[in-house]
């Protein structure tokens, strides 16, 4: 009794809210996925079929699942935030249960109970009032939609993870798999072993997702820019209010105060926020140091995401507001490495072109420095991670529906929008001389590629280590609140 109670003065706000909230009216539109519906069915080849399932939802613990997150593939084609549904896009047009139709989809039916609890869903109705997808079913119907998956020549989707729970509701997203496997003569591990097997394959609709999602809209680069733009202000937010004292978990908190009243729904990815040695663990997401150290340099990994596009961006800064001599020459070799970088980029250039660029500035700096006594492989290579010792990770990648959105990696196109973000890390205990321990530099800036070069998305919070410093003298809006004391046992 007390879980549903303590449930219903959760579910009766939201309730309320619904009826008298307007949706942001900057979303992406209904004509925007019917077109990438379109151009996907360009490129699939003759008689075919794509399924495309809606993302999981997963539990937390016990009652609680994590926040619900639409899979980008299925957002980017529909628009439909909602769990359990399923996407099929034809080649030609079929004739299935009388009907003629190159796409159909099936979504969740309404089910008075549940939206009292989790908000309205769109249902039958709903759907063909906003998607605009040719036909449109409810989930308990797709058992029974008669469509022989031997007749096509490929039947492309992407091979199924066994993370998906059977519920109750009758044509949930379990029922959808486990149905379209049966119809579809899909048995599980076959496909691990030979992914085009019989007319079924896991492997191609990859690629024409990339094809397609690498290269961004207008629509697409409004959204983009706007989810950098937000992360970035969140940063320049959070570089004022820094000083010693504060906890990582604080500082995540501050940008994310910020995205958020900017109106991002999430963080793109896990926060990271590692002041001195946790600024070496490359995806550090604990944030758990109570205290940071005057004289640490804190790694600060933010980006959010809006309507569904993220940011992904890296500044690292001195929590006291000066870098030390040491933090100052790493993060300046950091920061060459990425502008050489961004300087050679444009469309044509080969992907791998950008990490070559950005290791070999690196690699000579630090050689210069005497972290590494030569450019020979024995010197760089670390034999245990068989890693670069001190810059570890690749340099680039797409942004866009996902952190490290879907694109390819061949040659930089227009209209790409990529990272660049080199990075050192000298961890306690590595074999450089004690100065330099603790020192973790990451510089992670967002790009839109262009013809001629391209441009800096993330321009709005600084990258030179002179003018971070400049920007952490001025005042922040987050320097005099006052809290209470916690004191235990009061
Ligand atoms: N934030 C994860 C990455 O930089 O790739
Ligand atoms: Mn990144
Ligand atoms: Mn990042």
């Amino acid at each position: 009794m007390r879980k549903i109670l303590g449930l219903l003065l959760i579910a009766v706000p939201l309730f309320t809210q619904g009826q008298t909230d307007a949706r942001p009216d900057d979303l992406l539109k209904s004509d925007f996925h019917k077109q990438k519906r379109a151009e996907l069915r360009a490129k699939m080849p003759d008689n075919s079929v794509a399924i495309f399932f809606a993302n999981a939802i997963r539990n937390r613990a016990n009652d609680v699942d994590f926040l619900y997150h639409q899979d980008p593939n299925f957002y980017y084609l529909t628009g439909h935030k909602e769990p359990h549904a399923v996407l099929l896009v034809f080649k030609d047009k079929q004739e299935v249960n009388n009907e003629r139709f190159d796409e159909v989809i099936f979504v969740r039916g309404h089910d008075a109970l549940r939206e009292l609890y989790d908000g309205p869903r769109l249902g039958k109705d709903g759907a063909e009032k906003t998607l605009d997808i040719e036909v449109n079913f409810e989930n308990p119907s797709f058992k029974g939609f008669n469509l022989d998956f031997s007749k096509f020549d490929k039947v492309l989707f992407y091979d199924f993870q066994n993370d998906v729970r059977n519920t109750e509701e009758e044509g949930d997203l379990f029922d959808l798999i486990e149905q379209f496997k049966q119809k579809a003569g899909y048995k599980q591990g076959d496909l691990a072993i030979e992914p085009q097997k019989n007319n079924l394959d896991v492997v191609s609709l990859d690629t024409l997702m990339r094809e397609l999602r690498g290269i961004k809209t207008k629509e697409e680069l409004d959204l983009v820019r706007k989810a950098v733009d937000i992360s970035t202000i969140g940063q320049r937010e959070v570089m004022k209010a820094m000083r010693p004292g504060m906890s990582e978990a604080e500082i995540q908190g501050i940008h994310e105060f910020v995205f958020k009243k900017y109106g991002a729904e999430f963080e793109g990815y896990p926060s990271i926020v590692g002041a001195g040695n946790h600024g070496c663990i490359l995806h550090y997401i604990d944030n758990y140091k109570p205290a940071i150290e005057d004289g640490e340099l804190i790694l600060m990994d933010l980006g959010a995401e809006y309507h569904g596009y993220t940011a992904d961006v890296t500044r690292t800064v001195p929590v006291n507001g000066k870098f030390t001599k040491e933090q100052k020459l790493i993060y300046d070799l950091v920061y060459e490495a990425q502008q050489a970088a961004a300087d050679t980029c444009k469309a044509g250039l080969p992907f791998p072109v950008l990490y070559e660029t950005t290791a070999k500035i690196v690699n000579e700096g630090l050689v210069e420095l005497g972290l590494y006594e030569s450019l020979k492989d024995e010197d760089i290579i670390n034999p245990e991670t068989g890693r670069n010792r001190y810059y570890p990770h690749g340099c680039c990648h797409h942004i866009g529906l996902d952190v490290h959105d879907k694109g390819l990696y061949g040659t930089l196109e227009e209209n790409m929008t990529i990272t660049i973000e080199p990075g050192i890390y000298i961890s306690n205990g590595s074999p450089a001389d004690k100065k330099w321990w603790d020192i973790p530099v990451r510089i992670e800036d967002d790009y839109l590629i262009t013809k001629d070069g391209c441009i800096l998305l993330s321009d709005k919070a600084p990258r030179k280590s002179d003018e971070i410093e400049k920007l952490m003298k001025e005042p922040s809006i987050f320097s005099d609140y006052r809290l209470p004391e916690l004191k235990a046992g009061e």
